[in-house]
């Protein structure tokens, strides 16, 4: 993660969610020297580790603070304050930035034979979000497999003139300049399909790839916190959140799957990793379509 200064937080009701009934209710939390971490790291970054699941944030906080040899959490505080490099370390380490192309092949095939012929026989266009975008490993195989799709089903004109949009956003600044550049390591792309990694990537060098130039158009970054931005109401047709809430209370997943539902347009899907699921289905106006895959009603 970046050690820039981010902006204050809003207020605290201020979270753009648009089923309040799911909306994270913070209970009162009894204070300790973690929550008080919580809270100064919130006033330093902007970013509130309070939102993720307690035992596994604390026991990477303490490790890594142990490791670093510091006494106690509020030293640590007092030393990521005033070094930005040392902040940049921590938020390294709780964030978990672990993506690869093609990561769950399944998902991959059932996008490329369903879900992406159906959106596109709808607009002749995607426009996709992957929220907890990584280091872009995501967005480049979506952008990848729909120029794939779109030639396919795009008839004589092999689909060059349908519009393909892919916006990739994560918390974490370092990462999203990594993303930006598009190169992926030999290990990224070990569940590659040969035929499509060769097509839409070129090795750069050591085992690497790197997206080709046909496919960068297609794909752009931002560095944004989920939890705080609000919907960007019915925009997209796809959104891709894998791998990400596995670390967010229930609460917040919920409130965080609510806000991605809220920016799917009717008929659009919602794909989650393949070890999570989407409570309150019915109430989000979602019906399961495919493993891991919802589609919102129309
Ligand atoms: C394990 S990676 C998943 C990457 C990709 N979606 C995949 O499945 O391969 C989780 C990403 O979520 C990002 N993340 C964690 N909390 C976030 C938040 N509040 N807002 C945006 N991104 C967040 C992390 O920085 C990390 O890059």
């Amino acid at each position: 993660m970046s050690a820039e200064p981010r902006s204050p937080l809003p207020p605290r009701n201020a979270a753009a969610v648009p089923a309040p009934r799911l909306a994270p209710s913070r209970p009162a939390v009894a204070r300790d020297d973690f929550t008080d971490f919580c809270d100064g790291v919130r006033r330093i970054c902007g970013i509130d580790l309070s939102q993720y699941k307690r035992a596994q944030m604390e026991r990477r906080v303490r490790t890594f603070v142990e490791r670093q040899g510091s006494p106690d959490l509020a030293e640590y505080l007092r030393r990521i304050q005033k070094d930005k490099a040392e902040l940049g370390d921590f938020l390294d380490r709780v964030t978990i930035n672990v993506s690869q192309l093609w990561r769950n092949p399944d998902q991959w095939t059932r996008l490329e034979r369903t879900v992406l012929p159906e959106l596109f026989e709808q607009r002749r266009a995607l426009n996709a979000w992957s929220a907890g975008c990584s280091y872009g490993a995501e967005a480049y195989t979506l952008a990848a497999l729909s120029r794939a799709v779109a030639a396919k089903v795009g008839g004589a004109g092999g689909g060059a003139n349908y519009r393909i949009e892919i916006t990739g956003t994560d918390i974490d600044r370092r990462i999203v300049e990594r993303a930006r550049k598009g190169t992926f390591t030999a290990d990224d792309a070990r569940d590659a399909p040969s035929a499509l990694l060769q097509r839409f990537f070129e090795p750069a060098g050591e085992g690497t790839w790197t997206a080709r130039a046909e496919l960068r158009p297609l794909v752009r970054f931002e560095a944004a916190d989920l939890l705080r931005i609000p919907a960007r109401k019915e925009q997209y047709d796809l959104v891709l959140c894998r791998n990400t809430v596995i670390y967010f209370t229930d609460d917040v997943r919920d409130a965080l799957h609510a806000k991605l539902v809220a920016s799917l347009r009717p008929g659009g899907y919602l794909v989650v990793g393949s070890t999570e699921r989407v409570a309150h289905t019915t109430a989000l106006g979602l019906v399961p379509a495919f493993p891991f895959t919802y589609r919102k009603e129309a």
